[in-house]
C-alpha cells in the first residue's frame, strides 16, 4: 500500500514540473516510503486571487516560509504571514501530528505546500489535511482563533460487536485525553492506549493548533468527539482548530504512556473475541458532516483518500446526510443548482452558448453568478434511474477529482432537465489540435508528451486510485480537453454510471464506446474492462505519435500499418514527421512500443494503467515486445451494421486474417 500510495503522490507533485524533472521526482518519490497520507482538501470557491498579483507572489512567500519553519519547528507548528498591507496579506500555518519526526513533518508539509496549490488554484483561503499535517492560508488572521468549521469525518466501514461496552470505553478515554491535550503547554497534543481484551487495544488521539486557548482547544475537541461514527471500529473527526481518531489499532508512533486497562465490564452479548486487525486497515468512509460555511456557492470538495482507501474490486461508500436538518448542508445540495441559475448562466441554452453535442447531449458555455465559466451538459437521454439514485451517483462522480480529469460541479435536476455542470476547459479538445495540418504543428514532442504522460494520469486515477474503479468505455481524442496549460483534462468519465448502463457487460445496442478506439472483445461482444481501456489509451496514444486518426491509411487501419513497419524495423515511418528529431526519438518509439502493448489483442497481456505510467515515467524498465496487435477492418458501406463488423487479429507475417462475425 505505501508504494501505491507513493506512486499518487508523486504523481500529483509533478505537475507544475517540465517532464524531465519530472521523472527525477517521480523516482526519487517512488523509492521512499514515509510519504504523507492525503485527507482532504477544502477551498470555497469564491474566494478567487488575480492570478501574478501581488497576493499570489505574498502567498507564495508566505508557503516557502512555512515550508522552511517546518524543517526545525519546536511544536511541529508554526504561523506566519506574507505581506504588509492587509488586502495583500497572507496568513497561514501548518501543524503536525504531535508524534511524528521533524523531518516526516517537513516532508508532509512541503508535499502539502505543492498540493495546495494544484487542489485550490488561485484560492485566498483553503486547508489541505494529511495524515501527518495540516496546512492552511487565509487572506485575513485567524491565529488564535478556533474553527469548527468545516468539520469531515472519516470512519471505519467495520461495526463493532460490542457497542455500548464499547462507546463507554472510548468516551472515558477521549475525555481524558481530551483534558490532556488542551492542558499541553508546548504541543496540545495526546494519545492514549487501552487494553480492552488480550487481544484487543484501543488507540486514541486528540490534538489542536497550540495557538488556542486551553479552554478553546477543550471545546473544539469535544465538538469533534461528538462528531465521531459511533459503532465502528475507528474513526475521525476533524477540523481547521483540532481533531480526534480512534482506532484498533496503532496509527501513530509516539511510545504512549503505559497503556491503561479496561475495568473489566460484563460483555452482554460477544461470545468470540474480535480479533485486532493486522495491520493498517483500509476500509473507510468518508463523510461530511457539518459544512455550514455561509458563503453564496459553497463547493464542498470532499476528495477521497488517495490510494489509502484503494481496495480492487470492493470499494464501500455511504454519505449520510446531516443529523439537524435544515442547519446542515449535505454533500448532495451543495451539489445541486437552480435551473433559473443555469438559465441565466448559459442564456437560455442560446445557440451562441452552445459548445458541441455529445454522445449524451448537447453542452453550453456559461458564467455563474460567481464570475465562474463552466460548461454545462444537457443530458437528452432520460436514465432508468430514480432522481435519488441519479443524485447519488452524481456525488459519488464528483468526487472524482484529479488534474487530469473533467471536474464535474454539480448538477441540476428540474422538471424535465437533466443538467450536468462541469468546470469549463478553455482550449477546445485534442483532435481540434491534432487532426488539423496547422494546428498539429502547435503541438511539439514535448507538449504531446505531457499530454500523453497526462491521461496515462488521469485513466490511471480512475482505474485505480479513486475509490470507485471507473472503466470510462469511450476514451478517445475528442474526449480529451486541454487547458490554458495544455493540460490535458479526461471528459464523459462516469457516464456508464449516472445512466446506470450495466456495470459488468454492456449489451450490444447499448455499447457506448466509438468505433476504432474500441477493443476487439468489447465491440464483438461487449465485454469491457479496465484493459479496454487500456486498448482505447492506446489507439489514442498512436494517433498522438502519429498526427492521424485511426482510419484506413493506405490500405489499412493506422493500428496495423503501424505495427507492420515496427515489425519491419521501419517504425519512423509511421510516426508524425513534425515531431521526430534526434532528441524526441527514442523516447516517441518508446511510446509507440508501449502503444502497441496497449493493443495487443489478448486483454490480459495488455499492461494495466499502472504500468504504462511506470513504463511512461521509468527508462530504465525495458517494456516487453509486443505481440499481434488486434483491430478493425470496417468494411466500406457497412459502418453502421454491427453484425458485420469483422476483427482481424492481424498474425506476424501480417497475411493470415480471421473473419469473426457476433451473432
Ligand atoms: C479576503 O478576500 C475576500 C474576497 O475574496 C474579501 O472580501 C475580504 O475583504 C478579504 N479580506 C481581507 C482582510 O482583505
Ligand atoms: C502570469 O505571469 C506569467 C509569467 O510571468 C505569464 O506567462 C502568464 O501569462 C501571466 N498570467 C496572467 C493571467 O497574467
Ligand atoms: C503567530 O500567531 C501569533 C498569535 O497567535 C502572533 O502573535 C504572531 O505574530 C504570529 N507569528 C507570525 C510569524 O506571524
Ligand atoms: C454496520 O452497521 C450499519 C448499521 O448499523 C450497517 O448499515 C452496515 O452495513 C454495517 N457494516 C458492516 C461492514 O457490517
Amino acid at each position: 500500500m505505501n508504494s501505491c500510495y507513493t506512486i499518487c503522490l508523486s504523481l500529483s507533485l509533478s505537475l507544475s514540473l517540465s517532464s524531465s524533472s519530472f521523472f527525477f521526482v517521480f523516482v526519487q518519490n517512488f523509492g521512499t516510503a514515509a510519504a504523507a497520507s492525503y485527507l482532504n482538501f477544502f477551498c470555497p470557491r469564491n474566494s478567487l486571487f488575480t492570478p501574478n498579483s501581488t497576493y499570489e507572489s505574498n502567498l507564495n512567500t508566505l508557503l516557502s516560509s512555512l515550508s522552511s519553519a517546518a524543517t526545525n519547528s519546536t511544536y511541529g507548528f508554526a504561523n506566519a504571514t506574507a505581506g504588509q498591507t492587509p488586502p495583500d496579506r497572507a496568513y497561514g500555518l501548518f501543524l503536525c501530528r504531535g508524534d511524528v519526526s521533524n523531518s516526516t513533518c517537513n516532508d508532509c508539509v512541503a508535499t502539502a505546500k505543492q498540493r495546495i496549490l494544484r487542489r485550490c488554484p488561485n484560492q485566498r483561503l483553503s486547508v489541505i489535511w494529511y495524515d501527518e499535517c495540516m496546512l492552511r492560508h487565509d487572506n485575513s488572521s485567524f491565529f488564535s482563533a478556533m474553527d469548527l468549521r468545516p468539520a469531515l469525518m472519516v470512519q471505519h466501514s467495520g461495526n463493532i460487536t460490542d457497542p455500548t461496552a464499547f462507546a463507554q470505553v472510548l468516551a472515558k478515554t477521549l475525555d481524558k485525553i481530551a483534558t490532556r491535550a488542551s492542558n499541553g503547554t508546548g504541543k496540545k497534543f495526546a494519545v492514549e492506549e487501552v487494553i480492552m481484551t488480550s487481544l484487543r487495544r484501543l488507540y486514541t488521539l486528540a490534538q489542536c493548533t497550540p495557538d488556542l486557548t486551553a479552554l478553546d482547544c477543550n471545546s473544539c475537541l469535544r465538538a469533534m468527539i461528538s462528531n465521531l461514527p459511533k459503532g465502528r471500529k475507528g474513526g475521525r473527526s476533524f477540523t481547521l482548530s483540532c481533531s480526534v481518531r480512534f482506532e484498533e489499532y496503532p496509527f501513530y508512533n509516539a511510545p504512549a504512556p503505559p497503556p491503561s486497562y479496561l475495568p473489566p465490564s460484563p460483555a452482554p452479548t460477544s461470545a468470540a473475541p474480535e480479533i485486532r486487525p493486522k495491520g493498517k486497515s483500509n476500509k473507510f468512509t468518508v463523510i461530511i458532516i457539518a459544512v455550514t460555511i455561509p458563503l453564496g456557492s459553497v463547493m464542498v470538495l470532499l476528495s477521497l483518500i488517495c490510494c489509502v482507501l484503494r481496495r480492487k474490486g470492493k470499494k464501500m461508500f455511504e454519505v449520510i446526510k446531516g443529523k439537524n436538518g435544515a442547519k446542515e448542508l449535505t454533500a448532495v445540495e451543495s451539489l445541486q443548482f437552480d435551473l433559473a441559475t443555469i438559465q441565466a448562466a448559459t442564456n437560455y441554452f442560446s445557440h451562441e452558448n452552445k459548445l458541441g453535442e455529445g454522445g449524451f447531449g448537447e453542452v453550453f458555455q456559461g458564467r455563474l453568478p460567481n464570475g465562474q465559466q463552466v460548461a454545462v451538459k444537457r443530458l437528452s437521454q432520460r436514465s432508468k434511474q430514480g432522481d435519488g439514485e441519479f443524485k447519488n451517483e452524481i456525488l459519488l462522480v464528483a468526487k472524482l477529482q484529479h488534474i487530469n480529469l473533467v471536474r464535474l460541479l454539480g448538477f441540476c435536476l428540474e422538471g424535465e432537465e437533466k443538467l450536468l455542470v462541469y468546470e469549463f476547459v478553455p482550449n477546445k479538445s485534442l483532435d481540434y489540435f491534432l487532426f488539423d495540418p496547422q494546428k498539429r504543428r502547435q503541438l511539439d514532442w514535448p507538449l504531446r508528451y505531457k499530454i500523453i504522460f497526462g491521461i496515462a494520469r488521469g485513466m490511471l486515477y480512475l482505474h485505480e486510485d479513486s475509490r470507485l474503479r471507473i472503466i470510462h468505455r469511450d476514451l478517445k481524442c475528442s474526449n480529451i480537453l486541454l487547458d490554458s496549460e495544455i493540460n490535458p483534462k479526461i471528459s464523459d468519465f462516469g457516464m456508464a454510471r449516472i445512466f446506470e448502463v450495466n456495470q459488468t457487460q454492456a449489451s450490444t445496442n447499448k455499447i457506448v464506446g466509438t468505433f476504432g478506439y474500441m477493443s476487439p472483445e468489447y465491440a464483438m461482444h461487449g465485454e469491457f474492462s479496465v484493459k479496454s481501456d487500456v486498448y482505447s489509451f492506446g489507439i489514442l496514444l498512436l494517433e498522438i505519435i502519429c498526427g492521424k486518426k485511426n482510419n484506413l491509411y493506405q490500405d489499412e487501419y493506422l493500428a496495423g500499418y503501424a505495427w507492420n513497419q515496427w515489425r519491419d524495423g521501419t517504425p519512423l515511418k509511421v510516426l508524425d514527421p513534425a515531431i521526430v528529431d534526434s532528441n524526441s526519438r527514442d523516447q516517441v518509439l518508446r511510446c509507440l512500443h508501449i502503444c502497441l502493448l496497449c493493443i495487443q489483442e489478448d486483454p490480459a497481456i495488455r499492461p494495466t494503467m499502472t504500468t504504462v505510467v511506470l513504463l511512461l515515467s521509468s527508462n530504465s524498465i525495458t517494456p516487453p515486445s509486443p505481440r499481434h496487435p488486434a483491430f478493425f477492418v470496417q468494411m466500406k458501406g457497412l459502418e453502421s451494421d454491427q453484425s458485420t463488423r469483422r476483427t482481424m487479429p492481424l498474425s506476424i507475417n501480417g497475411v493470415s486474417l480471421t473473419e469473426l462475425c457476433p451473432r
